[in-house]
């Protein structure tokens, strides 16, 4: 048995790594130079592959520099937020756990966070720390990084994942501006931020009223060049022994709209149904047994919805050119142009479309193909 050569819903390195050349070494510019990044785009369209690129590579030209990564999607309040910073600073200064406690023993004095080691202390280590005790020593936290590095002769990067989720916490107004303040002081220690609620993020760095305005370098990631799919697609079938057609790669690209996870998911599923060659029906049945797969989620999705919110998402699937015309207000009975704001608000808050482009699109392509082949058919 041969394993499939596509990757999807984790992190795609080596082969499975395609392009973003330049954008590989525009980071490792911001970070050699310290200059702060903050990389936006929707979700699975490769952010967190591509850090993870440009930090690995850049950690294995100069061991000096430190990479820590801190992931906010389930961090709820800054108290959880300080034990992840804590460990995840720490365990990013030295491959010895023994080194751990030393060095969070000497930097972090007053503040006596309790550390617990599990079987494999390497990855089963936490942090629990008393947040009234942690706040009167504040500023040790943040500094955390800054001063381990001055100590140790290190230099850190310290990518922060789904950044938006602070905007959530109380008072996270305050909690921004200390951030920022401690942080823009940093000389060894430089952020790469990014996430996918692209609305939410550009509200906090591109506000000039919010504390991370101007943060740092702001960086839009696109989708990958067709072309290079191309390449990649028709290589990983003839290297496992198995042909696709151009015409059938072409098709598998535009039917996902070049999304990156979705090209590798689709190309996955053809690539398991197919024994020698891809065929039309190959093709065709793989799309329908995503289709299928996700219907639960997406038919959830759909009752997640009102019905104006549904007419809504109908009108862009329709391809409607000027949603607050009167032909289309009155097709789909918005009712009022205020209702289109809302609803685009809504639309958007829940990740169906995004409507940060010119022109608006749907986040899941196969929620698109779905929606339009199956739901509006029913
Ligand atoms: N450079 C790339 N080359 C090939 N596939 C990629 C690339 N970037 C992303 N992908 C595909 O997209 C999926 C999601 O990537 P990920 O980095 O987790 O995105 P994000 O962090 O934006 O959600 C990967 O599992 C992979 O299938
Ligand atoms: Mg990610």
């Amino acid at each position: 048995m041969i394993k499939s050569p596509f990757v999807f819903g984790k992190v795609a390195s080596n082969s499975a790594f395609i392009n973003r050349e330049l954008e590989t070494q525009k980071l490792k510019n911001n970070f050699i130079s310290g200059i702060n990044t903050t990389l936006i785009s929707p979700r699975r369209w490769g952010k967190t592959s591509l850090v993870k690129k440009a930090a690995s590579e850049l950690a294995m030209e100069n061991t000096n520099i430190k990479i820590c990564y801190i992931d906010l999607f389930g961090v709820k309040d800054e108290e959880e937020f300080y034990e992840i910073w804590i460990r995840e600073i720490i365990k990013a200064s030295s491959s010895k756990w023994n080194d751990w406690l030393k060095t969070a023993k000497e930097i972090l004095k007053g503040i006596v966070p309790s550390f617990s080691f599990g079987i494999d202390p390497q990855n089963d280590f936490s942090v629990k720390l008393n947040l009234e005790q942690a706040k009167k020593n504040i500023s040790d936290i943040i500094e955390l990084p800054e001063k381990i590095a001055i100590k140790k002769g290190i230099k850190y990067i310290i990518c922060i994942d789904e950044f938006q989720k602070i905007a959530k916490y109380n008072d996270s107004l305050n909690f921004q501006q200390y951030l920022r303040s401690k942080w823009q002081h940093f000389n060894n220690t430089s952020f790469c931020i990014y996430g996918s609620k692209r609305h939410i993020i550009t509200d906090i760095f591109e506000s000039q009223s919010m504390p991370f305005y101007r943060f740092g370098d702001m960086i839009y990631l696109k989708k990958i060049n067709e072309i290079h799919w191309q390449k990649y697609l028709s290589l990983s079938f003839s290297e496992t022994n198995k042909s696709i057609s151009d015409d059938i790669i072409n098709r598998l690209i535009a039917a996902v709209k070049n999304h990156p996870y979705h090209i590798q998911q689709l190309a996955h599923q053809i690539w398991i149904n197919t024994n020698e060659s891809v065929t039309d029906k190959i093709f065709n049945d793989s799309i329908d047994e995503l289709l299928t797969f996700n219907e639960i989620m997406y038919i959830r999705e759909i009752d997640d919805l009102s019905a104006l919110q549904i007419s809504f998402i109908e009108a862009i699937a329709n391809n409607e050119k000027k949603l607050t015309s009167k032909e289309v207000i009155s097709k789909y009975k918005f009712g009022t142009t205020g209702n289109i704001h809302r609803l685009k608000k809504a639309i958007e808050s829940k990740e169906i479309i995004d409507l940060f482009e010119n022109k608006p699109e749907f986040i899941d392509p196969l929620f698109e193909l779905w929606f339009k082949s199956k739901y509006l058919k029913m």
